[in-house]
């Protein structure tokens, strides 16, 4: 469901519902959460997911009993507290981590590096324990600096494989799919806007020159249109007026790119997402850009967008 099999010259075509299943085991730690609580019920209704492990703070017993009910064959078990986090990530084949604060109306998402970093540095440490193996993708912001936090972590453990840590930016690509289609009339399945960069306001670049299918702007509606992109997280949280930050859109997003690792890891060719990850492309050592993903997390880092080759990785530098 809402995986997107695309070329890897991201002309995109997205595919429905997956028809595929597999056994995979998938960790949300966070599950209560606004996030949490939406993305584990899209997760819960996919047959690529055989055990749903639902890890948080608070109230993940409550979660659990609601959605073991559903009518799909995704076992699912709650886990609550320090204590019951290894049993979480015992055997875990994807971890997801929406944990962590929100924003509020004036607060930036650097504002919640403290509780954050933290927040994350502890449950990465775990999963360097008990599921070194998994491919961990990180939803908690800031995702420009819980993605550092998650490599170091892994490396201190010496279990770091940078094709298995991923920054969840999959939401700038939803926003920028709807707000071109919205634009241009098109029906916004049938839309791919590649976003690379980063996850914070500027950083957050839309190659809207790079949709597909090919559309233009006059110069003043692009800019207005990629400002919107990249402040679209703060429209939200400004019309919820202190009650948090996307969270419905945000769990669909992050369902989406779940299930494109999981299409991926099930032997499904040519998935592409954009996410942030350790990368070579440019000077900063993490960066998002179109990563072909396969059945070990990072197939091939697509890399920057090239005159008449399309998304390809930069050529090597010859010394
Ligand atoms: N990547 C993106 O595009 C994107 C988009 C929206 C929000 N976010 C981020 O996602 C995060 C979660 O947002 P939300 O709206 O779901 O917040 P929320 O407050 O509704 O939920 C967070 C959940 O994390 C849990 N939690 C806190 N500390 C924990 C810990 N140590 N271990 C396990 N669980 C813990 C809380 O109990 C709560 O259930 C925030 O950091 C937010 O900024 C990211």
């Amino acid at each position: 469901m809402f995986s997107r099999a695309v070329r890897p010259t991201v002309s995109l075509v997205r595919g429905l519902a997956t028809s595929s299943q597999n056994n995979a085991k998938v960790a949300v730690l966070g599950a209560s959460g606004g996030i949490g609580q939406p993305l584990s019920l899209l997760l819960k209704n996919s047959p690529l997911v055989s055990h749903l492990s639902l890890y948080d703070i608070a109230h993940t017993p409550g979660v659990a009993a609601d959605l073991s009910h559903i009518e799909t064959r995704a076992k699912v078990t709650g886990h609550i507290g320090p204590d019951q986090l290894g049993a979480a990530l015992q055997g875990c084949d994807v971890v997801v981590i929406p944990a962590g604060v929100p924003r509020k109306p004036g607060m930036t998402r650097d504002d919640l590096f403290n509780t954050n970093a933290s927040i994350v540095a502890t449950l990465t440490d775990a999963c360097a324990r008990t599921c070194p193996e998994a491919l961990i993708c990180i939803i908690s912001n800031p995702v420009n600096s819980t993605i550092p936090i998650t490599s170091e972590i892994m490396k201190k453990h010496g279990v770091y494989n940078p094709n298995k840590v991923f920054g969840v930016t999959t939401l700038d690509i939803v926003r920028a799919n709807t707000f071109v289609a919205e634009l241009k009339g098109l029906d916004p399945a049938r839309v791919n806007v590649p976003v690379i960069g980063g996850h914070a306001g500027k950083t957050i670049i839309p190659l809207i020159s790079q949709c597909t299918p090919k559309v233009e702007f006059p110069a003043d509606q692009l800019s207005a249109l990629t400002e919107r992109i990249q402040e679209a997280g703060t429209e939200v949280v400004k019309a919820k007026a202190g009650a948090g930050s996307a969270t419905l859109s945000m769990a669909y997003a992050g369902a989406r790119f779940t299930f494109s690792v999981l299409d991926a890891m099930n032997g499904k060719e040519g998935v592409v997402e954009c996410s942030f990850v350790r990368s070579e492309e440019t000077e900063c050592k993490y960066f998002s850009t179109p990563i072909l993903l396969g059945k070990n997390g990072i197939e091939k880092n697509l890399g920057l967008y090239q005159e008449g080759r399309g998304f390809c990785r930069q050529p090597e530098v010859n010394s």
